[in-house]
């Protein structure tokens, strides 16, 4: 009996091992995301550690790194840097410090900037889009832009580009654009979405639940004084919807996702009818043709209100847009 045991045993490990040989390995161990044999369909993947450590500046990376994870520790209300924002970590929601496949990441800022945008209608460099996000996502105040703390950010953002062309956009970057509703999302119905899916981590008052050290958050503020403010992207529905789409419930991915896209739009809807800070926009978008179809205030130029531009239905605004732009061209 006990012999039989000992022959299954190892009769398993050989299984084992002969099925572990015979797997491809992964050839991001040695090559890194820089491969480009790459099947098309495949998402983005952060270039490999082991590559970060061959790098000259390899220590400007990881503090990089550092400040993305624990913004709060080194910039936050009792920061050890500075006292400069809210108290939420950039990698609140950009996952896995910008590095989740659609979790808002950072995998095509370096090959896409400068960029034009047209929220302030200017040429945008990667330290004034990082600023964006300290004014409006973590509510508080830009970093000098010769700082240690922006350049080692820049560095780490640079360092994830690493074997991107110009111009390139990974499947997987950033986030995940939502199928349109044919109605408008519903806070009513989004309010149950959070009381069932959302209340246990972000809590009853949607004002997140801080650590035992009441410094930094476990679960992140989604409405209150110290969350982002009516300026953020987040504040825009689509980029909502997109984000907990692929990402929430805590655990959810855009291939395992937990929402329905109606629950994603709904919940959106009733999170951002909840107070939060609110900043002056009087400056965004010089050219009001230039807003997204789902920025929240007027005035627009397409006729739409800006009840329909908060919550939809977009797709009628979206094909107005296309018919204006098509009578220009024409
Ligand atoms: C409350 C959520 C939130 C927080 C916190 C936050 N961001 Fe963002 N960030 C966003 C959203 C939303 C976007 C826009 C994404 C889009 O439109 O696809 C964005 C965009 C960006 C972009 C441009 C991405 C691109 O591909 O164009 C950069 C760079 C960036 N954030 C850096 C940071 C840094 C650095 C921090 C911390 C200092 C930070 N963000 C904190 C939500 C946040
Ligand atoms: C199991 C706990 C848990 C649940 C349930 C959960 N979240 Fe989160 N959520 C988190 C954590 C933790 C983070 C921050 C992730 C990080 O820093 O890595 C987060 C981040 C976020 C963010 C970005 C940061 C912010 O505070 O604005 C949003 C938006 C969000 N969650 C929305 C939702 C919504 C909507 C639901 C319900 C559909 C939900 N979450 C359910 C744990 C949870």
């Amino acid at each position: 009996m006990r012999l039989f045991q000992i022959f299954l045993v190892f009769a398993l490990l050989v299984t084992i091992t002969l099925t572990v040989l015979d797997t491809p390995q992964n050839p991001a161990g040695e090559t890194s995301a820089v491969s480009s044999a790459k099947p098309t369909n495949e998402l983005w993947q952060a270039p490999n550690e082991s590559l970060l450590l061959t790098e000259a500046n390899a220590d400007e990376i990881k503090y990089g790194r550092e400040l993305i994870q624990n913004t709060a520790l080194y910039l936050g209300p009792n920061g050890t840097v500075k006292q400069i924002s809210n108290g939420m970590n950039c990698q609140n929601c950009h996952l896995d410090a910008g590095t989740k496949a659609w979790g808002n990441n950072y995998a095509a800022v370096y090959s896409t900037y400068p960029k034009f945008r047209e929220r302030s209608g200017a040429l945008e460099t990667i330290p004034k889009r990082v600023n964006d996000c300290f004014e409006r996502s973590l509510n508080g105040q830009s970093l000098d832009t010769n700082s240690k703390e922006m350049l080692a950010i820049v560095a780490y953002i640079k360092w994830l580009g690493v074997g991107l062309n110009k111009g390139d956009k990974p499947a997987g970057s950033g986030i995940v654009e939502v199928p349109f509703l044919n109605r408008p999302a519903s806070p009513e119905k989004g309010q149950l979405v959070y009381k069932a899916k959302c209340e246990s981590c972000h809590q009853a008052n949607g004002e997140g639940l801080l650590n035992a050290d009441k410094n930094t958050y476990a679960f992140p503020p989604l409405w209150g004084e110290h969350s982002y403010n009516s300026g953020a992207g987040l504040y825009r529905l689509s980029r909502f919807a997109g984000y907990v789409k692929a990402n929430m419930p805590l655990g959810a991915s855009y291939n395992n996702p937990i929402l329905s896209d109606e629950e994603a739009w709904d919940v959106a809807a009733f999170v951002n009818t909840q107070k939060r800070p609110s900043k002056d926009l009087s400056k965004d978008w010089p050219n009001i043709a230039g807003k997204p179809i789902d920025h929240p205030f007027g005035p627009f130029s397409d006729g739409f209100s800006e009840e329909q531009h908060k919550y939809g239905p977009f797709e009628p605004i979206k094909k107005k847009r296309n018919e204006l732009k098509n009578k220009k061209t024409t």
